[in-house]
């Protein structure tokens, strides 16, 4: 696939190797200006998210973290703070989102990898968190999979993740602010602000809330925590994973 021919309104309909591909391409387009500008489409709402998502998780001493799709590391220095002594690493498919975590947080531990095929032993994490990102991978079963894999049995799985809110007149005002405002505020900061209707695109086509916790209990995860904050806009999902796949 040529990345740059591609429709990126419709990237979020892509699946396997064209989504991969797609998505490095677009991340290492947008990193240096990825923090400014999602502060400002979600009107800095992110950090309530983490918040509501993460502080209630009580790791303990020398519990072994992954955060996949770690990005700019926001996530990962988020859970540094709350739980400085737990060992938290970073894996991320975009060597320029990658290079920014690792200069925000000089004594961090970030890697390049694929979520689908993640270099790591089977069962050697207590928490696999994937902040925002979900939606980005380019198959789900395989991704999953592949973090179960890497759980030791009894770890968490930590899902936070966009979500398209149900109520119709939020659903207006939200679909309206992604569609029609977000790409405007890019626009200010970056030439091609088509990442951003792709941002908009893959939240419409979001699996609904109820229908992504199904998802995960047909994988065999028990499923303890599932919270829906801001109107629908973002949600956490919790799950225990006491088999491997
Ligand atoms: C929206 S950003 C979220 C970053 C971070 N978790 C946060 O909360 O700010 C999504 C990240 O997922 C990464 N990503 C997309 N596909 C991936 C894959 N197959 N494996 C690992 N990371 C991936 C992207 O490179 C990007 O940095």
């Amino acid at each position: 696939m040529n990345n740059n021919t591609t429709d990126d309104f419709e990237a979020s309909l892509l699946s396997n190797d064209s989504k991969r591909k797609y998505m490095i391409h677009l991340f290492n387009r947008i990193a240096s200006r990825y923090d400014l500008i999602r502060l400002l489409v979600f009107l800095g709402h992110t950090s309530l998210w983490y918040r509501k998502a993460l502080s209630d998780l009580e790791l303990k001493s020398n519990d072994k973290v992954l955060d996949v799709g770690c990005g700019t590391g926001e996530s990962t220095r988020y859970i540094k703070r709350l739980y400085p002594q737990v060992e938290i690493e970073g894996l991320d498919i975009s060597s320029g989102m990658l290079e920014i975590a690792s200069k925000k947080d000089t004594q961090g531990h970030y890697f390049e990898g694929d979520v689908c095929n993640i270099p790591r032993p089977d069962g050697c994490y207590d928490l696999v968190l994937t902040c925002f990102t979900f939606r980005n991978f380019p198959d789900a079963e395989l991704a999953l999979n592949e973090m179960m894999r890497i759980l030791r049995p009894g770890g968490r799985l930590l899902i936070l993740d966009h979500f398209y809110p149900q109520s119709p007149v939020w659903r207006i005002i939200y679909t309206f602010w992604m569609v029609k405002v977000a790409p405007k505020i890019a626009g200010l900061f970056i030439d091609d602000t088509k990442p951003y209707h792709y941002l908009a695109k893959s939240i419409i086509h979001q699996l609904k809330f109820v229908d992504f916790i199904q998802r995960l209990e047909n994988k065999g995860l028990q499923v303890v925590a599932s919270n829906l904050y801001s109107g629908g806009a973002s949600g956490r999902l919790i799950a225990i994973c006491n088999k491997q796949s």
